[in-house]
């Protein structure tokens, strides 16, 4: 593995999941593999178990871990090559990635997306940016249209919930278990990172996946593929072993907030006997119910457990590429 940039740079799921699960018994045990090593972190946007689960992971792995938060401590950055840097900007990506990469053997970075243009989100220009000018392996941390990290702790997740038979590879007659995605209320425009994520996590495993949402909450079909949606909630999480409850902003009307409809809250009556996901952090009695967040069906602090061994077992990866 080169970079870590979206799911499609573990080429083999099953084995990553399965592999991921094993580090949790013994998280300590390759503790000699970062040694003289040194992850950076970039923040350009908060964050809370991104920041702290990535570096309990490098930590187990014996790395050296340097955090900044780029967008109030580090200089404007400018990514246009040829730009005249005579406004705000003071540092292009180009100096940027090329100092730090003479700090760190790896560098995480997060940038979300600004959702204020479609096509200046699609371009990736942050993480892409590192991707091209470091010369150390780059780690999505989330990026405009992609969190892979969490991705695969969902996945790590369903697979633990209902079973092995979820991984393809080890798939047994019947039916598969329905997952379901429903979007749900919440009150500021969300990107939409973790729903793309989380719709290409579930494409590779073998369960019955859906996707629920309000009409005008289509994602980008690029990513939904041939993914079934239902615009009626109810139906859709009829049966649903799992329901994935995110909320993001219209892609097509982009970054646009068209219904708070508090009928699409997760509560225990829709969630019936389902369990129930969220990547955190999720707002109480908007998103979720605490009637479903307080009871044995929620399933967000193992999601969030998960983050760390999602983690440990990219860094891991890329520290076997790393000289
Ligand atoms: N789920 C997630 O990425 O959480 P943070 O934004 O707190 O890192």
């Amino acid at each position: 593995m080169k970079h870590f940039l979206s799911l499609q740079d573990i080429p083999d799921f099953d084995t990553a999941i399965l592999e991921a699960i094993a580090l949790k018994k013994d998280p300590l045990s390759d503790k000699k593999l970062g040694r003289d090593k040194t992850l950076g972190l970039l923040f350009f946007n908060a964050s809370l178990r991104t920041r702290i689960s990535t570096q309990k992971a490098a930590k187990n792995l014996g790395l050296e871990v340097i955090v900044m938060n780029f967008s109030q401590e580090g200089w404007q950055l400018e990514y246009e090559d040829g730009a005249v840097m005579n406004s705000g900007k003071a540092e292009h990506i180009k100096e940027a990635a090329g100092v730090l990469s003479g700090y760190c053997d790896l560098i995480g970075v997060r940038a979300f997306a600004e959702l204020q243009s479609c096509e200046e989100d699609q371009k990736e220009k942050v993480l892409l940016g590192f991707a091209k000018h470091a010369s150390v392996p780059i780690i999505n941390l989330e990026s405009a249209l992609d969190h892979p990290l969490q991705g695969f702790a969902d996945a790590i997740t369903i697979t633990e919930e209902l079973g092995e038979q979820v991984l393809p590879s080890l798939k047994k007659e019947g039916t598969a278990p329905k997952v379901v995605l429903s979007w749900a209320p919440h009150p500021r425009a969300l990107p939409h990172a973790v729903a793309n994520s989380f719709i290409a996590a579930m494409k590779r495993l073998h369960i019955d996946f859906s996707i629920t949402h309000p009409k005008g909450y289509e994602l980008d079909p690029l990513i939904t593929g041939n993914a079934p949606i239902e615009y009626d909630q109810d139906k859709a999480l009829a049966g649903a072993a799992v329901v994935y409850v995110k909320n993001w902003s219209s892609f097509k009307d982009y970054g646009k907030v068209m219904c708070e409809d508090p009928s699409w809250t997760i509560t225990s009556e829709k969630i019936g006997n389902a369990q129930c996901m969220h990547c955190l952090p999720v707002r109480r009695n908007v998103v979720i119910a605490d009637a479903v967040l307080d009871s044995d069906k929620s399933l967000v602090l193992a999601q969030a457990n998960n983050r760390t061994y999602a983690a440990q077992w990219v860094l891991k990866e890329l520290l076997k590429t790393t000289p």
